[in-house]
């Protein structure tokens, strides 16, 4: 028997990814930039066993159903590949974070499964392997093998799309995160399933793609001379630029709830008061606020007043990978 267990944390990404342009290789359309959270992560074990005629995958205590399976059994064939073996795999997974909610399940938990089974099979794959490997699983995934800000070169091939961490100087630990949890129930539109149509359908695809050049250089900048303001500015229009692109889908569709947009006006609100924080969505109704950490307790106060504590969870930079 071949065990390994790894741990990952989620991450947020602040110019988002959406889109593909090779569904297999999962090559994006754009490169994106993230930062990885400390509060949100995934703990996994794989055990490749010659006793097994399956894959069997346990997330949070409960098996999968053949569906969810496959979706691993198909990831564990590349780390079969890599080891030239054919053993089966027993995944036992727990996720520290909402499954399917727009909360990044699926990056902490791919990164998790991948570097669980480098350990397992012995492979001895670098943080840059690994991010090609976790890629293939959940394109995100790629950016949760590292800490703090991280960002994903699109590429080209196989080789040349992978994430790298951007150079530290500080400004990470700056910051807050605030997850304002409006509903953390499984979604019905994935990501993977969202992006596919907007790429194939929405007029405003088009429009998202040229500006992302623009948002990546300002950003970068941003983080480079530790500017919150300009990093806030360009993460909200650069989320509400994404969920734009969904309104123009053929089927339109949105991840908002009346309550997200709630959240957003609250922000918006703070900001009007002198409390600087900014927004960000994924695929899903749940608000995540970007503040300095000297202002986290009191975004945290005025979300307070109109969500419930438990629905309010504060995050701060994380690291990436470990090895249990
Ligand atoms: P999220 O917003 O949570 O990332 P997605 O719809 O993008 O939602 O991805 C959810 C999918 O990620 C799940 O259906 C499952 O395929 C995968 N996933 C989530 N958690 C794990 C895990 N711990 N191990 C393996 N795969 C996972
Ligand atoms: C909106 O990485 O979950 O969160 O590659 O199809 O598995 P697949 O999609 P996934 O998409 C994440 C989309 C996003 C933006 C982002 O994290 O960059």
């Amino acid at each position: 028997m071949h065990t390994g267990k790894a741990r990952a944390y989620t991450n947020i990404a602040l110019i988002k990814y959406w889109g593909k342009k090779d569904e297999e290789l999962i090559l994006p359309m754009n490169n994106s930039l993230s930062l990885t959270l400390d509060a949100f992560y995934t703990e996994t074990t794989v055990s490749f066993d010659p006793a097994l005629q399956a894959d069997t995958f346990l997330l949070d205590g409960q098996l999968q159903n053949t569906a969810a399976t496959a979706k691993i059994s198909r990831f564990l064939d590349l780390l079969r590949e890599l080891a030239g073996t054919k053993l089966r795999a027993a995944v036992t997974s727990e996720n520290f974070v909402p499954t399917a909610a727009g909360l990044a399940s699926s990056a902490s938990g791919l990164a998790a499964l991948a570097a669980a089974g480098n350990a397992a099979l012995q492979l001895g794959l670098d943080d840059s392997q690994l991010s090609r490997l976790a890629r293939r699983g959940s394109g995100s995934a790629c950016r949760s093998i590292f800490g703090g800000f991280v960002e994903w070169e699109q590429g080209t091939d196989d080789i040349t799309s992978l994430a790298h961490p951007l150079a530290a100087n500080g400004f990470e630990n700056d910051l807050a995160m605030l997850f304002v949890l409006i509903n953390d129930k499984q979604k019905d539109v994935s990501s993977r399933d969202g992006m596919r149509r907007t790429v194939a359908t929405s007029a405003f695809y088009p429009g998202w793609l040229a500006s992302l050049p623009e948002d990546l250089a300002a950003i970068k900048q941003a983080i480079a001379t530790q500017d919150f303001t300009a990093l806030g500015r360009i993460t909200e229009a650069n989320g509400l630029k994404m969920h734009a692109t969904t309104l123009a889908a053929v089927p339109p569709f949105t991840y908002w709830s009346p309550q997200s947009l709630l959240a957003m006006d609250l922000v918006r609100q703070l900001r009007a008061t002198g409390t600087e924080c900014y927004f960000t969505m994924d695929a899903g109704p749940n608000v995540k606020v970007l503040c300095r950490r000297q202002d986290e307790a009191a975004v945290q106060q005025a979300f307070s007043n109109s969500f419930s504590s438990d629905r309010l969870i504060l995050a701060h930079a994380g690291p990436g990978i470990s090895y249990l």
